[in-house]
């Protein structure tokens, strides 16, 4: 049968409070919206009608077209829920209509398959999942009693519909209902379920949308190396430590090639150039800087692009000084400084190249990075 998906994607999210449309959230390098788009797609109805916040329609009609759906239809919501359902309703064509929120974008494609076919039985149907937790009615912030789970279930989307069933139903109602299902419960149409999904988790606070990225969202993964001569002068910083009994390395900065290596391995992962783009030679502020002041230079530079650190390796490739006895040493004065595990590792050259002869002392550094919320 001929099947519409009405994508309501109008409302203002102000319970996640990002102070712009909730479809407009950005997880993994793309708006719910298009995550939304993304599964609607692999399902591929007969026609699409999207419901856009007011100021979005063109915008979201341009970004739905790059989808190549069969037949799309861009609208305007209105101010609730049931509003916007009621302006997409008006232009699906569709025997069948299955209305989906865009806040839920990542619920699998098999669920509007088989609220699809459930339809067969029923004039709506709603996908379901069984509720694990112990309910408890509560009243006054006191416990009034235990619900009894097994009659109950948590309801999600795409709820499905015959589409004159619905429009019937929305034209007898003076009743604003937070959605179609209970619409049509309390006119007293049957109302089928199939079996939900987890991943249709719908965001709505911004724990929500933490857990979200966290399931959802891009890692991404930097490299970076560095390497520095012993001078004949001064005491040796590594790893952000000091170490008196060795000289100090050369460079602009204070040579530490192990937090150096340590911050290209960041803004690599991030995408943001490397130490000398950032803080390079031409950055007087720079001159002579301790490791960590790049560290917490790149740090800053992740946590505006919506990213934070999951790990650090670093390997110091040297004849000195001898990281063992000080490893545990090292790693927790970086991790506290990165805010996350970084561990060290240490390995000489086996007599080859200019780490051989203890002339300097050389890293490379892996950074994994994920999205912050
Ligand atoms: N929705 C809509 N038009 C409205 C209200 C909601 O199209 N006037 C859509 C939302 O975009 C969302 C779905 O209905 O995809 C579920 O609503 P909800 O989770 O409440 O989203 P918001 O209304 O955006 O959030 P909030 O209530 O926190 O403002
Ligand atoms: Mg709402």
């Amino acid at each position: 049968m001929f099947t519409s998906v009405v994508l309501v994607a109008a409302g203002k999210g102000e319970r996640l409070g990002l102070g712009v449309p909730k479809a407009e959230a950005v997880i993994g390098g793309k708006t719910l919206f298009e995550h939304a788009l993304q599964t609607i797609k692999a399902f591929d109805p007969a026609q699409l009608v999207v419901v856009a916040p007011a100021s979005l329609v063109e915008n979201y009609r341009q970004i739905a077209t790059g989808f190549s759906f069969q037949s799309l239809e861009v609208v305007a919501g209105g101010e609730t829920r049931q509003d916007s359902v009621s302006n997409g309703l008006s232009k699906a064509t569709g025997e069948l209509v299955l209305v989906h929120d865009a806040a839920r974008a990542f619920m699998p494609s098999e669920v509007f398959t088989s609220v699809t076919k459930a339809l067969t039985g029923y004039d709506c149907v709603i996908p379901a999942l069984p509720v694990t937790d112990t309910l408890k009615s509560v009243a006054d912030g006191e416990v009034s009693g235990t619900v009894d789970r097994s009659t109950t279930v948590r309801s999600q989307t795409p709820q499905g519909f015959k589409t004159a069933a619905l429009r019937a139903a929305l034209t007898q109602t003076n009743s604003n209902f937070t959605d179609e299902a209970a619409l049509m419960e309390s006119q007293g149409f049957k109302v089928g379920t199939v079996l939900g999904s987890e991943l249709g988790l719908k965001v709505t606070t911004p724990q929500d949308l933490e857990w979200a990225k966290l399931r959802f969202g891009i890692a991404r993964t930097g490299i970076g190396t560095d390497a520095h001569r012993f001078s004949e002068a001064g005491t040796l910083t590594l790893g952000c430590i000091s170490w008196p009994e060795h000289l100090a390395l050369e460079g602009h900065s204070d040579g530490d090639s192990v937090a150096h290596a340590i911050v290209d391995s960041l803004l690599g992962a991030a995408g943001l150039g490397d130490i000398g783009s950032n803080f390079g030679v031409d950055r007087p502020e720079y001159s002579g800087a301790a490791g960590k002041v790049f560290i917490k230079g790149a740090l800053e530079l992740i946590k505006q692009a919506g990213l934070e650190v999951v790990n650090v390796s670093v390997q110091v490739i040297a004849d000195k000084p001898k990281i063992g006895p000080r490893r545990g040493e090292l790693e927790a004065a970086l991790s506290e400084l990165v805010g996350a595990p970084v561990s060290v590792l240490a390995t000489t050259t086996d007599g080859l190249g200019f780490l051989a002869d203890a002339r300097g002392v050389a890293a490379v550094a892996t950074a994994l990075l994920r999205e912050r919320s």
